[in-house]
């Protein structure tokens, strides 16, 4: 149920904590429907803390309270006030520090908000982060409150036989009536937001891990027992981060012990609890026939993520949640770099910016804009956001990129030794990356404050007697009131036969590339010694979060493709080259005039395929037309119709014309291999299934038969995947029957299934729209399961242009109608499907009219929840 006027809390409201709990000694004795938690909290006020006598106010939601009781004397009613969110006691002891004793209990079973302590499937588990623990037991809810933690369970045997929470296992035993007893304990403080317990009938796969120290620790993954075949991917993923970081940031791991569990219920990927990270199923499981390689790379990319925040997150955590990119941003960061390491950095980086420019760079020009560090919430759970993630982790690279690799790691000890145990902000890590570099950070600061993408208009001048050229760069963001940013520029000069012209500025030769640091509204680099007109090559490697606005033509974008040393930039090149083009089919779309294939496009794919690639992963990207909705992106009302048809007719254009040659390399690379997950085999698999792609546009029956055959005879998930995909987008007459037969062939495996409802409800066939609304009533769909609605509603809504944005409005009216339905059920994951209509205002007049209604609609549904209420309320102002 909704306040009238949900509270706005603000970031300049901060004030210390008037009370510290130093330890907790937790008692849960578990049971589905009636879960009784003892909390013995040893109480005192905080020190930094100026209020006298003030009074002690605890967090609470949905819990039932039985008792209360200071240093072993009950409280009586008129002692402490209690309302929907609070526990209020008037008077605590002052001057030494004081046990209080809280009874209470909650319902696992009725928790479909997967927040606190729930029940999936059939074990009990917990979610905290980030406002969780109030729905488990009365507590200082808040990450600057950090303390040692103890954890008894008592459950029934049979069904909990494993009974898991963080830290180190202390003692256990036997209670009457079939329970057992385990207890666990944490040594190291944390925020409440970081525990965690488990409780169900596990399997468990064991291995163990060297530190750099020697100390040996046992890795534990916990998951039903029809998964145990899928676990060794994720565990390799998981000593693999271990030795990442301590090779790359000299970090070992602390305790002895490091668990995961993976559920089938969770909100979001997975959770860095100290000692005992909650994964959703998806970031765990993996089996070369069940799992695609984009799947494995994921997993090994979010064990890394989790494992990485035991520096970034939990020994060294957020002040408040204001700071969230501190520890989110970094890890983002840590984890990107990991799996650059891991795989291929050319790919690595190009899929980070891809995400970046489609999804966050529309997040900060949409109403829901915000700095990386916001000034205000409704509710936090939606500042979860691609901004403070993503542009988050591109605000610590460009620092990165300002001090170099050696000063940021120089930055990070200091910032690991300085603050190793406590709670701090985004300022407290800038700080640390200046004085280990002395380096002044004081302008770029103000990334954490501003909101909106900056955007970047460049000119170009050779002087052909002194031999200059001269960059003007002029910055600028959608207010003109704000300051200017501190943007590093990593710039590359190529001549005219190709090759790197060393760069030369105030008459000192650098190297083959520079830094240039753009600081005011407007600013020219001179480069010298250049016998002739360089082709600049700007940005190199995506080195600012920023939108480049400079004039290229086809012709220089074919020359940057064909010989640019930066990989980012080369593959850049080709994109420009295509959206260059699809832009213009886009208008001869819409002025109803014939469509023609432009032969320098053509000529560039040409060379791109004659080449020998060694990264066939790369090969397989510069192959790639851009996505529809980046196309939308550079529209200024968007235009769905007309981008699918201008850019399925590029496809169709140089399917028809290299056919030969995606034939060519499809027999190449096309091997009857079971899935192993190298690079070679990854990369062999990724450029035979884009040269299908291009191959089934053309509608034969050969290519007909060449994808049911790479379908029926895969002997792992990409192939299949690939091939089913393939398929379903075309208009095959064998898609009804193998749909069918992969349904029933992966049934019992829910993330496969999962799949099956995306392919469909991603499909660009005519029908999508009636297939989804049939798929929503399939006997697998279920409203409760997060990974299920994401694979229909979301996938719908989020990564269907076409469809989901259909004349008619239907689909913004399904969505509202998926949004109401999942608001009672789980707030979170109704509030993260509003954003596909967030960004209402880049279309016509008719469709906004059509998504404002159902804007509008979810604000004045009768008990909208705050976290749907937030989004939908500030997607209309
Ligand atoms: N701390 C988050 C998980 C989280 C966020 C839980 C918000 C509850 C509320 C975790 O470290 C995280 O960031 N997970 C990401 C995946 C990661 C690889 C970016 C997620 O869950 O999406
Ligand atoms: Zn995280």
């Amino acid at each position: 149920m909704r306040d009238a006027n949900p509270q706005t809390i603000y970031l300049k409201d901060y004030t210390v904590p008037e009370y510290l709990i130093e330890n907790v000694e937790l008692n849960f004795i578990l049971d589905e429907q009636e879960t009784r938690v003892v909390s013995k909290l040893s109480l005192k006020k905080n020190p930094q803390c100026k209020i006298a006598n003030p009074a002690l106010v605890l967090q609470g939601e949905e819990l039932d309270l039985v008792s209360i009781a200071i240093d072993g004397t009950a409280l009586d009613k008129t002692q402490y006030q209690q309302n929907k969110e609070t526990l209020s006691i008037a008077h605590v002891p002052q001057e030494q520090a004081f046990i209080l004793a809280i009874e209470n209990t909650i319902s696992p079973k009725a928790n479909t908000a997967l927040e606190g302590l729930y029940l999936s499937s059939t074990m009990l588990c917990t979610q905290c982060e980030a406002q969780g623990f109030r729905k488990i037991t009365y507590f200082l809810d808040r990450p600057d409150v950090m303390t040692r933690f103890k954890t008894t369970l008592i459950a029934d045997k049979d069904k909990y036989p494993v009974l898991l929470s963080n830290g180190n296992k202390v003692a256990e035993g036997e209670l009457k009536n079939n329970r057992h007893w385990v207890s666990w304990e944490d040594p190291f403080k944390k925020p409440c937001y970081l525990f965690a317990l488990v409780a169900g009938q596990l399997e468990c796969i064991e291995d163990s891990f060297t530190t750099m120290s020697n100390r040996e620790i046992c890795l534990q993954i916990f998951v039903e027992k029809h998964d145990v075949d899928k676990c060794s991917h994720a565990m390799q993923s998981l000593k693999n981060s271990m030795r990442w970081d301590e090779e790359t940031y000299d970090r070992e791991y602390d305790l002895d012990l490091y668990m995961i569990v993976a559920v089938s219920h969770f909100n979001m990927g997975a959770m860095e609890n100290k000692g005992l990270n909650v994964f959703n199923t998806k970031f765990v499981l993996a089996r070369p026939d069940t799992a695609t390689d984009s799947d494995y790379e994921h997993i090994e990319g979010v064990i890394g993520h989790e494992y990485f925040h035991n520096w970034t997150g939990n020994r060294i955590t957020c002040r408040d949640w204001f700071q969230l990119s501190l520890k989110e941003g970094f890890t983002v960061f840590r984890d990107q770099e990991f799996t650059a390491d891991q795989t291929s950095k050319a790919v690595k980086r190009i899929e980070d910016v891809k995400l970046l420019r489609t999804r966050q760079f529309a997040e900060d020009a949409g109403p829901l804009s915000h700095p990386i560090r916001p000034e205000s919430y409704i509710e936090i759970n939606n500042f979860y956001t691609l901004t403070v993630y993503e542009k988050g982790a591109e605000v610590v690279r460009m620092i990165r990129t300002l001090v170099g690799e050696n000063g940021f790691r120089k930055g990070s000890d200091l910032y690991f030794q300085r603050h190793d145990g406590q709670a701090v902000t985004c300022d407290d890590f800038v700080s640390a990356m200046e004085d280990a570099n002395d380096f002044d950070l004081r302008q770029f600061r103000h990334w954490y404050s501003q909101s909106g993408t900056p955007t970047l208009e460049v000119t170009q001048s050779y002087n052909q007697d002194k031999q200059t050229c001269k960059i003007t760069l002029k910055q600028s963001s959608k207010s003109t009131t704000e300051e200017p940013l501190h943007i590093p520029i990593k710039v590359g000069l190529l001549n005219s036969d190709g090759s790197s012209a060393a760069v030369y500025t105030a008459n000192e030769e650098t190297a083959d590339e520079i830094i240039i640091e753009l600081k005011e509204k407007e600013q020219s680099f001179i480069f010298e010694q250049l016998e002739e007109k360089p082709v600049v090559s700007l940005l190199r490697g995506f080195s600012a979060p920023v939108i480049l606005k400079m004039e290229q033509s086809l012709e220089e974008l074919a020359f940057l493709l064909s010989h640019d040393t930066d990989t980012f930039n080369r593959w850049e090149a080709g994109q420009k080259m295509s959206c260059q083009v699809i832009l213009g089919l886009i208008e001869d779309c819409q002025k109803k005039r014939t469509l023609q294939m432009n032969p320098l496009l053509l000529e560039a794919y040409k060379n791109v395929l004659q080449q020998p690639w060694d990264d066939l992963s790369y090969f397989s990207l510069l192959l790639s037309l851009p996505e529809e909705n980046y196309l939308a992106g550079q529209m200024d009302v968007i235009d769905v119709d007309a981008i699918h048809t201008a850019r399925e007719f590029v496809k169709q254009a140089l399917a028809e014309q290299l056919q030969s040659q995606f034939q060519a390399l499809y027999q190449q690379f096309h091997k009857d291999e079971s899935g192993q997950f190298d690079a070679g085999a990854i990369g062999r698999r990724r450029i035979k299934n884009i040269c299908l792609s291009y191959l089934m546009q053309l509608e034969t029956e050969q290519n007909y038969q060449l994808a049911k055959a790479q379908f029926n005879t895969a002997k792992n998930m990409t192939d299949q995947m690939a091939a089913l995909s393939c398929i379903v987008n075309s208009n095959n007459p064998a898609k009804p029957s193998c749909l069918e037969s992969f349904y029933q062939q992966w049934k019992n495996e829910a993330l496969v299934i999962d799949k099956w409802f995306t392919l469909q409800a991603c499909s660009s066939a005519k029908d999508t729209f009636d297939t989804v609304q049939t798929l929503l009533q399939h006997s697998a769909f279920e409203l409760s399961n997060p990974n299920r609605v994401r694979s229909l509603t979301g996938a719908f809504s989020q990564s269907n242009q076409l469809h989901f944005h259909a004349a008619n409005g239907q689909g913004y009216q399904f969505l509202a109608d998926q949004i109401i339905a999942l608001n009672s059920l789980n707030p979170q994951v109704a509030s993260r499907m509003v954003s596909a209509l967030t960004q209402w205002k880049r279309f016509d007049n008719a469709r906004q009219a059509l998504m404002k209604t159902q804007l509008e609609r979810l604000i004045n549904t009768a008990d909208i929840s705050k976290d749907v209420f937030e989004v939908a309320s500030k997607s209309l102002a």
